[in-house]
């Protein structure tokens, strides 16, 4: 469910007609609708009711500020990977006992930082991390609070980048290894263990993974427990998925029915970081075609937008689906799609400016005839999108609107060639 709809054959971002906000602010261009990121927060708010939930934001996915103080406001917390996601949070004013922090190489800088400012707690990868974070939290008198982030080896069945509660991946601890940090907590003295830590994936589709996740660290939480720690917290990471091209992606309450009654058995709360499940939907890319090409037997359209702008189809062969924003004048409701769609259409690749091959956002792809200057929207894209965007082949990022209702706000301004030699100097 999102606020992208067309109306007439035109696209509409809540109660702004995209055309005109491209116009205005020119392409490629990120649009969001707040309404959308909203309720999305509010439907995992909702589905986990049962138990106590602190839901932190996943800041990698979004980290625009106007995106991070409109949940804020909605009483999110925020999962930062990094001292730069802390300091967007916290700008955004957000409330550091309800920021974790998790990641495989928090360096000492961000882990003083994070201490400083109090956050609520670390999710811990390895040994070595907690010894650092002991010297760290000793040396300033304070007591810094640790989820275990455990490896659970679960198939999460997404991509393989993007799985990461596998034992061949870097992330976490295998629960053999947790029972030995245990055994060596007593070395310990300025960090307390208050939960275990199970983000096991992203673009999840199933629940089955996270019940299995959850059913294989029951003996360590008793060994927890057994040793005197006082298990509080839960963290079951983000990984919920959306609609990209399919209606597979499972409502909020399909995992929420089979998680909340096993954290509730474990006696425990729960922490969980949602990204994409939040912003993904909420997103698109608003790309202008610049020309057509034939080469061969294969049709280009090729658009303002590129792999720096949007890398998720090259990265991880997604797929994303494409449409013009002004379509033929019968079109209302959700995106048509090659699937549904009847009227006339070409096969053809979608791609950028950029000088890579891996410069595409679709391939093959049914659409119905465009010409220059028409205005592609790019759906989904509202996760890791921009936040994967790059100055690649010297390309400014986009600007970024932030609609709600009939306003727009200019959240992010389009970056100018001046900002992208701004911290460079010559010799
Ligand atoms: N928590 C942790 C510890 C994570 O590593 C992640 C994502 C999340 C939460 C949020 O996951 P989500 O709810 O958004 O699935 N760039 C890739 C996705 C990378 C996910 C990295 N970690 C993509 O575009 O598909």
């Amino acid at each position: 469910m999102d606020y992208f709809r067309y109306v007439d054959g035109r696209l509409l971002c809540e109660d702004l007609q995209i055309e005109e906000l491209a116009a205005r602010h020119g392409t490629p261009l990120y649009i969001y609708s707040r309404r959308t990121i909203v309720e999305h927060f509010q439907r995992i708010r909702e589905a986990f009711a049962g138990v106590e939930t602190l839901v932190c934001y996943s800041v990698k996915a979004n980290s625009n500020l106007a995106l991070l103080s409109a949940m804020r406001r909605e009483g999110a917390g925020f999962d930062v990977v990094s001292g730069g996601e802390l300091f967007r949070a916290l700008r955004a004013g957000a409330d550091p006992a309800r920021c974790v922090f998790a990641g495989v190489g928090k360096t000492d800088e961000e882990i003083e930082y994070a201490l400083e400012r109090r956050i609520f707690l670390f999710n811990v990868e390895s040994w070595a991390e907690l010894e650092n974070i002991d010297r760290l939290a000793a040396a300033r008198k304070t007591t810094a609070q640790i989820a275990l982030r455990l490896n659970p080896d679960v198939d999460p069945s997404t991509h393989t980048y993007i799985t990461t509660g596998k034992k061949e991946n870097k992330f976490g601890v295998d629960l053999e290894l947790a029972v030995h940090i245990l055994d060596r907590w007593k070395e310990l003295s300025a960090v307390r263990l208050v939960g275990i830590h199970l983000h096991i994936g992203s673009q999840i589709l199933k629940v089955e993974p996270y019940v299995d996740a959850l059913a294989k660290v029951k003996g360590f939480l008793a060994a927890c427990r057994a040793r005197g720690h006082a298990l509080a917290w839960i963290d079951m990471g983000g990984g919920f998925g959306i609609f990209y091209k399919d209606r597979d992606a499972r409502p909020a309450r399909e995992f929420a029915d089979a998680v909340v009654p096993l954290v509730k058995g474990y006696g425990c709360g729960l922490i969980l970081e949602p990204g994409r499940f939040i912003v993904g939907n909420a997103g698109i890319l608003v790309t202008r075609v610049l020309y057509l090409k034939e080469s061969g037997k294969k049709k280009f359209v090729i658009c303002d937008a590129g792999m720096n702008d949007l890398i998720r189809p090259t990265l991880y062969s997604a797929y994303h689906r494409i449409w013009p924003v002004r379509t033929e004048p019968q079109v209302s409701g959700p995106a048509p799609d090659e699937s549904t769609w009847k009227g006339p259409s070409h096969v053809t690749d979608v791609v950028g400016p950029v000088c890579e091959s891996g410069d595409f956002f679709a391939k093959d792809r049914s659409l119905p005839p465009v010409g220059r200057g028409d205005l592609l929207a790019v759906f989904s894209a509202g996760a890791y999108g921009f936040s994967m965007a790059s100055n690649y082949n010297s390309r400014p990022r986009p600007a970024e609107l932030l609609v709600s209702g009939g306003e727009a706000l200019l959240a992010t301004e389009r970056e100018t060639y001046e900002d992208l030699v701004r911290r460079e100097r010559t010799n």
